[in-house]
């Protein structure tokens, strides 16, 4: 049985399968990488909700939301979506968005931001589904 929960304790195979999932999404291999200190990090953050499908004990999608206290107001920025390869199409990464967005609606966020690379119709198709409307900014990166 596949379930959407919030992932609470950081452990070396939750990381694992974290990392697994990573490697669907990021192409900068030395990005693939990560530690158990890393995610405890982000599950004990309570400005950040990681949100999991888990089929039986293992994780087989993610979707991170990281919230943003500013100047009169907090914001939230949702990071590395993803379903394994092998459990597309039935409805996980939607439930996960769905979770995701529940999560900004109980931490009374203003907004949710997020980006798409426009060669990933299947995200950018779901993101459209669930109300996001395209903001017309230029995304800028600074490699450090
Ligand atoms: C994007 C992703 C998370 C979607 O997860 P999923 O569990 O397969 O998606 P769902 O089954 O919940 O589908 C929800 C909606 O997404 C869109 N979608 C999903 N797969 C699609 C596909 N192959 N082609 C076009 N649209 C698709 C549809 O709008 C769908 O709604 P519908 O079923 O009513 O048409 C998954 O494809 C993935 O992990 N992709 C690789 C990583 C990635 O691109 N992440 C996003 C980074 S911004």
């Amino acid at each position: 049985m596949i379930r959407i929960t919030q992932l609470k304790k950081g452990s070396k195979s939750a990381v694992k399968e974290l990392i697994q999932l990573v490697t669907e999404l990021r192409r900068d291999t030395s990005e693939h990488k990560g530690s158990v200190s890393d995610l405890k990090n982000i599950v004990t953050n309570k400005n950040a909700a990681l949100i999991v499908a888990k089929d039986n004990a293992h994780i087989v999608g993610m979707g991170t939301l990281y919230i943003v206290g500013k100047i009169g107001k907090r914001v939230g920025y949702i990071e590395d979506v993803v379903v394994s390869s092998n459990y597309r199409g039935q409805g996980l990464g939607e439930k996960i968005m769905r979770a995701l967005i529940a999560a900004a609606r109980k931490n009374k966020l203003g907004t949710l931001f997020l980006t798409s690379h426009t060669n990933r119709p299947a995200a950018n198709n779901l993101y459209m589904k669930l109300g996001f409307e395209l903001v017309e900014t230029n995304p800028y990166k600074l490699k450090l």
